[in-house]
Order: C-alpha cells, then structure tokens, then sequence
C-alpha cells in the first residue's frame, strides 16, 4: 500500500563522500527529499579495484542499503559504480536506478574544435562505457583520458577539513599539463575538462585556479538532479511513458503519488548518512553534518 503522507526516499550511493557533490545539486532543486547517503567507505577507493570484485561487492552493499533504507529511487553517485554495474543494479533490483556518467556527449555538444579532457579513476577511464560515447558524440575529436586516483583522497581530506599539500598539488597539475600535451595534436587545445569522478567537482575551484587556460569544466550534478526530479514528479502521461519504458509501471505511480504530496510539503529535509566502515572520524561526522546528514551508523552492524 502507497503512503502518500510521506516524501519521495531516494538512496545516494558512492564510495566516499564524492557523491556529496551530486547530491547537493539533488537537494537544491528538490530541497524536501528523504535522502539517505550511502558510503562504502571500506571499500574506497573504488577506482583502483577489480571490476569482478567491486561487481560482488557493489551488489552486497546495494542489497543491505535497500534493505535498510526502503528508497523509491537509487542515484548511482559514482562514476566508477554506474559505468561497471547499472545494468546488473537494474536487473537485481525492481527499482528505478538515475546513473552518473562522465558528461561526454555535452562536452562535445558544447564545444567547437578542441580536444576534450576526460579526468576520473583508473577503472573508468578504461570503460567501454566511455569508448562508446566518445565514438558515439566525439564527431572525430580527441578525447584526452587521464587517470587521477590522487585528486579523489585529496578530496576525501578536504572534505574532512585537511589543507591540501601545496608540493604534492604543483607535482599533480605539473604532471596532468605533461600528459595532457604529450597527447594533445599539433595545433589543438584543450576546450573542456569533464570531471567523470564525483570527488573531482568537489576540488573544482582548486583545478580551474591551477589550469589557467580558459575552458569548460563539466560534470553531471545539474542533469541527474533534472532526472531526478523528472522520475519523480513527471507530469501523468510522461510518468505512465517513463515507467512502462523502465518496467516499472508501479513503482513509478507510487513515486508521483509521494512527489505530488512532497510539492506541499514545508518541513525540513530528512537526511541520513550510512557507512560501511566500522566508525567514521570525528571531522568527517561533523562536515556531514554541515550538509544536514545525520548519521545512521554502520550499514552492517
Ligand atoms: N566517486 C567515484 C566516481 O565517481 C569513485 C572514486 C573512487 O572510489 O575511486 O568514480
């Protein structure tokens, strides 16, 4: 049975805290969500991890996250998650999944003759994923992929209000300028960087500041959001579409019922943050607490 008196729950999942850089767009365009935020912080980081490994271990955590939480709808906040595992999520789960893939195709779509720089973890910048839509939308341009596993624990630590070490930053932009220009072509730029991680847009000011060249930076935080709230408050006839599309004709009715008694809805947001780990540090309990997550505690206790 649907209980309209509630708001729409939605599950934000990642590794660490990278997904907080998806979810605070989630929030400012839908600000009275359930969210619970879920972390596989014993497991991060995902990007230097097997993909056979991280497939088990992503479904064991997804399992118990649903389990506990109960969402109407899963946001894969982690690029390395959603380019390795969204089908099998789908597949295992009779729910809605809104993935985060890097923004190649508006790269692209957004720019004129320059290369592209594609930033994100090891297993990502190797995906057939990211392949496909650079043959699909790169209209024969080059797409620059670099690996940046150090920009995710920087993030980590700024997150938990460590200053970042200026000597290890100038060694990381010096070596990304080296790489990028060993691959750039005779007379090419760079025109726009997508940050296909969801820790970099949280070290965004930092990389812009260091780059210096103008260009774009681009991540996918605005456009989930926007498919967030799409899933959740389409209009009748554009959720009976949706839902028959993705298979799941009831589960999206039940959404919009709680989409339409969230539009009424004043109160705070309820935001819950589960962990994998045994126990989070101090510093980290309180920046999340600066984004209106409570803690839930251990995800396995
Ligand atoms: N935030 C994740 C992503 O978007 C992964 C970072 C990691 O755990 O390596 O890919």
């Amino acid at each position: 049975m649907v209980d309209v008196n509630s708001a729409a729950r939605v599950l934000v999942f990642d590794s660490g805290v990278g997904g907080l850089s998806i979810l605070s767009h989630i929030l400012q365009r839908l600000p009275s969500l359930n969210v619970s935020y879920v972390m596989d912080d014993a497991c991060c980081p995902y990007g230097e991890k097997a993909d056979a490994y991280l497939q088990e271990r992503m479904q064991l955590v997804m399992a118990r996250a649903i389990e506990r939480c109960q969402p109407d709808l899963v946001v894969v906040a982690c690029n390395t998650a959603s380019t390795l595992s969204l089908q099998s999520f789908r597949q295992a789960f009779s729910l809605p999944f809104v993935g985060v893939v890097p923004a190649i195709k508006p790269a692209y779509e957004k720019t004129t003759s320059g290369a592209v720089v594609l930033l994100a973890t090891a297993a990502t910048v190797q995906r057939d994923y990211v392949m496909d839509l650079w043959s699909r939308f790169g209209r024969g341009r080059s797409l620059i992929r670099l690996a940046c596993p150090e920009l995710v624990a920087m993030a980590e630590n700024k997150v938990r209000g460590q200053s970042i070490d200026t000597s290890q930053w100038q060694e990381l932009v010096e070596t990304l300028r080296d790489k990028v220009n060993a691959e750039l072509k005779g007379g090419e730029s760079v025109e726009a960087f997508v940050l296909g991680c969801t820790h970099f847009p949280l070290l965004r000011d930092e990389l812009m500041q260091a780059w210096r060249d103008p260009c774009l930076w681009l991540d996918s935080g605005v456009a989930v959001a926007e498919r967030v709230a799409d899933l959740l408050a389409p209009s009748e006839q554009a959720q009976s579409r949706k839902s028959d599309a993705l298979g799941h004709r009831h589960k999206g009715q039940k959404i919009a019922a709680r989409a339409i008694h969230r539009e009424s809805n004043t109160g705070e947001a309820s935001a819950t943050c589960w962990h994998t780990s045994a126990q989070i540090d101090v510093s980290l309990a309180e920046r999340l607490a600066s984004h209106r997550l409570q803690l839930a505690g251990c995800l396995f206790e």
